[in-house]
């Protein structure tokens, strides 16, 4: 079968298939760039609920720009990855400072902005502007590498490279948004990752991986992620019903968001001796202070994509505050600590707590 019957029958069947979802009725690069984002890693039914928030609260990209950085970390909390929050921030101001509060209407410009890269700003790209420059996602991958019986590990670094090669001999028989809108949700929907429909699929007379019966063979992925065991011991730290909450700074994650002092383990979680050890020792709490171990939580488990985190919450009453010396500006109310952006992990603890 030609390239082209293929693409025709991947937009016939999208014609006939394609959800509903807002971020197709537009071609505002913003609102484009914003989905494409907020769907990075995260599954369109749960995006959908942050997408609309987004719009609601920063309708173009000159609100975003001017927006607080803790109110974004804070809308985006839940989604994980939180860089891509403050690169949406970062890009955001980009783009009215370095292209006069225009998006960039091109593929190369488009990469220039922070946290976009080969598959947003092709997304963005086509999407908004019709450049005839294919998206690759995990989607993509999918449908070409079982179409065309592919055996490149598409974990390797040149992977997107050549599958974009192959995608830009389909592209070329069609508008370029509605090609790769159409392979996207042809890979979400039809050719599935599990259990793909082959029996109702108008592409399995054309696709090698069916003929020789091998569609959970492909897309081959080689790179195995290493899982990375870390054990977080918190300190919550309470005094006159204020609660002891930091920003957190430096490369780790969860940058910009809030949590406790955090003393953390080699291989398991510390007791209470230790923590209260090293309390004392950083000069978090003063020595003269007068610790008192209110409530020790459950162990939490808390899986991120390459950090499996157990967590345990030693919650601890203290006394003589102005004795405490780094952190005394630190104590927030009840209600400021609901309202500051934190990791799920945090939220989750101040919920089902007695707080
Ligand atoms: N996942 C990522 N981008 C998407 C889009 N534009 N439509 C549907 N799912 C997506």
């Amino acid at each position: 079968m030609s390239n082209k019957t293929i693409t025709k029958k991947i937009i016939n069947w999208y014609h006939e298939h394609k959800r509903p979802l807002p971020w197709r009725d537009t071609q505002d690069p913003y609102l484009i760039w914003l989905s494409e984002i907020i769907l990075q890693q995260t599954r369109v039914a749960q995006g959908m609920s942050y997408y609309e928030k987004f719009v609601a609260n920063y309708p173009n990209v000159h609100e975003l720009a001017n927006a607080d950085q803790s109110e974004i970390l804070r809308l985006w909390q839940g989604l994980g990855y939180y860089s891509r929050a403050r690169n949406l921030h970062f890009a955001a101001k980009q783009v009215i400072d370095e292209y006069q509060e225009k998006f960039p209407t091109s593929y190369s410009e488009l990469k220039k902005l922070k946290g976009v890269g080969d598959y947003t700003a092709a997304a963005i790209a086509s999407f908004a502007f019709e450049e005839e420059v294919p998206v690759v996602d995990g989607n993509v991958y999918r449908v070409l590498a079982r179409l065309f019986a592919i055996d490149i590990d598409i974990a390797s670094s040149t992977a997107y490279k050549q599958f974009a090669a192959i995608a830009k001999q389909l592209i070329c028989h069609a508008k370029a948004s509605t090609f790769n809108q159409a392979i996207m949700e042809f890979g979400a929907l039809q050719c599935t990752p599990k259990n793909p429909q082959c029996i109702t699929c108008p592409l399995s007379i054309d696709c090698k991986a069916h003929q020789e019966n091998k569609t959970t063979h492909y897309p081959i992925k080689i790179k195995k992620i290493k899982i990375k065991k870390r054990y977080f011991n918190y300190a919550v730290l309470s005094r006159d019903d204020n609660i002891l909450m930091n920003e957190r700074k430096g490369k780790d994650i969860w940058q910009g968001l809030y949590d406790f002092p955090l003393l953390e383990s080699i291989n398991k979680l510390c007791t209470e001796d230790e923590l209260i050890t090293w309390l004392n020792e950083n000069t978090l709490v003063d020595a003269s202070n007068k610790l008192t171990l209110k409530k020790v939580s459950k162990v939490y488990k808390h899986i991120l994509s390459h950090q499996h985190i157990y967590a345990i919450f030693y919650y601890i009453h203290i006394q003589n505050p102005d004795t405490n010396r780094k952190l005394s500006d630190s104590y927030h109310s009840l209600e400021e600590c609901f309202r500051l952006p934190k990791p799920i992990l945090i939220a989750n603890y101040l919920k089902e707590s007695i707080f």
